[in-house]
């Protein structure tokens, strides 16, 4: 009998180590054997522990489990929720980037390779440079990270940068809010990050990668190092990847987890050992990154989906999608909702779908009153948006943004001046100080907004106003974007601004 017990931290905040010693325990006071798995996360984060049970027949699921459910699971009386793949959170889902997570044991290279894994880099090894980033750009793959830029276009720069030395640099940092895609898939399937980023070094001709992993993440920076320990012992990384004559090694690295130093140029100064500022851009990390020398940096997802693109070819993964948003998006559903958790669908499903019947509504049984979509950069939508479909240009014309597609849902309690005001302290802690509209800026928008609760009428078309100036006058998206939460606050929910303002009147 095989039982998987997942190891992923949202699981083990949840009590899956007590749950694995419990089924241990009494597993051997019964003398009954059987192997134990730790596995990745499924995802569905409100079953956390999901237990599951191979008797022969499939996995079955149980969850949430406590210890104290362990002798009637092992009896076979606890009531389960039938195979895992047919919860309807779970059946509904195209999992291409993910389609390991949850099902292999992470560390595993054999059961890896057994669930397709290492496909993709054995067909890329027998391709030219050329041809791998042809495939790339095929597939429409754009950057996951928050920009969408497309990926096959920024590794084509690197590739034909000249150069002594090229790096990938995997950026780990997921600092926005609500998002947990990249940790995920980090402790459920580190191989397929590893795999990704070596396909992407034989692509561009770099031999050497980083993983910029954040210190808050310590579970996903143990199973890193030691997935890749494991990789370079088994040739996968190294002088001769997968023996084909071409090398690529990485290594992990630890930042403090700033918010800025998820920025691409801010991330590679940490990664130099300086403060975390933005550099201004040109020149662009494509052409001098590290050390500076031309560099690839990609979002975890962006690279841990590169290996199906390779193993099932661009057109496999082009066929899924909508308009310019090509292939799957893992969205993280989290905050005020019944069903939380990591859901991967092809570009395309409307929020409110999402919101409503994917996630259940809210938690709290309150009626749903916004949606912040992208991490604390990102646009409150209101009802009247959720009609737009998952896609980089629908949600921009619906004044949102996809970000790192981390939704974060709010009910009708949500104090909406509030939210902005949060918006604004949020930039003035986390700037980098580089530039005046974002280091003061968000100083005096707090203040501002302020004014507006304590009843100031003037005071709102200074916010507006103060707006434009971070959106045209910033140097990175953390001033530039703050406006979209800020007014988007205002917009769609004037009520609370009014209600603040007759309040104090
Ligand atoms: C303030 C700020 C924070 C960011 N944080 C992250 C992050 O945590 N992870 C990430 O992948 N990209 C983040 N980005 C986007 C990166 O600058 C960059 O666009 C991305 O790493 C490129 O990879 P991709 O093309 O694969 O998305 C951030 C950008 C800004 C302005
Ligand atoms: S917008 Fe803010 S975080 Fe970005 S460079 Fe300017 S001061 Fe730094």
């Amino acid at each position: 009998m095989k039982i998987y017990v997942p190891m992923d931290s949202a699981a083990k905040a949840l009590g899956a180590d007590d749950v694995a010693a419990a089924i241990i325990a009494e597993a051997a006071s019964r003398g009954l054997e059987i192997e134990l798995i730790r596995n990745g996360t499924r995802g569905m984060i409100w079953l956390e522990p999901l237990v599951e049970i191979d008797r022969g027949a499939g996995r079955v699921g149980y969850g949430p489990v406590l210890p104290a459910d362990v002798p009637a699971l092992l009896d076979g009386t606890l009531k389960g929720l039938g195979r895992v793949e047919q919860i309807p959170f779970f059946a509904r889902q195209t999992r291409l980037t993910f389609a390991r997570c949850g099902v292999t044991d992470p560390l595993n290279l054999d059961d890896y390779q057994a669930h397709g894994g290492l496909a993709g880099l054995r067909r890329a090894a027998g391709l030219s440079s050329t041809e791998i980033v042809e495939e790339v750009t095929q597939s429409g793959l754009r950057g996951r990270g928050g920009a969408g830029f497309p990926t096959g276009i920024k590794w084509n720069t690197v590739r034909q940068a000249e150069a002594d030395q090229k790096y990938i640099v995997c950026n780990a940092d997921e600092g926005d809010s609500g998002t947990f895609a990249d940790r995920v898939i980090m402790e459920g399937d580190p191989f397929c990050l590893i795999e990704g980023m070596a396909i992407a070094g034989l692509g561009v001709g770099a031999t050497k990668g980083y993983i910029y992993l954040r210190s808050e993440y310590p579970d996903a920076i143990r199973v890193m190092q030691e997935a890749v320990r494991i990789a370079r012992a088994n040739g996968v990384l190294g002088a001769d990847v997968l023996g084909a004559g071409r090398a690529f090694d990485m290594e992990i690295r630890v930042g403090a987890g700033a918010y800025v130093c998820g920025e691409e140029t801010s991330l590679l100064n940490s990664l130099e050992g300086k403060r975390g500022v933005v550099r201004a851009k040109p020149p662009l990390p494509a052409l001098q990154g590290f050390l500076g020398k031309p560099t690839v940096v990609n979002n975890v997802i962006s690279l841990a989906t590169v290996p199906v693109i390779l193993e099932k070819g661009a057109q496999h993964y082009a066929d899924f999608g909508l308009g310019r948003s090509r292939g799957t998006i893992p969205v993280q559903i989290a905050g005020n909702v019944k069903h939380g958790g990591l859901f991967e669908t092809a570009f395309g499903m409307p929020l409110g779908e999402l919101v409503l019947d994917i996630a259940g509504g809210t938690a709290s049984g309150r009626p749903v009153k916004a949606v912040q979509v992208g991490g604390p950069l990102g646009a409150y939508m209101p009802l009247e948006r959720f009609d737009t479909p998952f896609g980089y240009e629908e949600f921009d014309g619906a004044g949102g943004l996809i970000g790192h597609a981390g939704m974060v849902v709010f009910d009708d309690s949500a104090d909406m001046l509030q939210m902005a005001r949060f918006a604004m302290e949020f930039c003035a802690v986390e700037s980098c100080g580089k530039c005046t509209p974002c280091r003061i800026g968000a100083v005096r928008g707090v203040e501002t907004i302020d004014r507006i609760a304590a009843g100031d009428p003037g005071a709102i078309p200074l916010l507006t106003d103060l707006c434009e100036t971070m959106t045209d006058g910033s140097l990175c998206a953390l001033g530039g974007f703050t406006p979209y939460p800020v007014m988007s606050a205002l917009t769609h929910f004037p009520e609370d601004f009014a209600t603040a303002k007759e309040a104090a009147e």
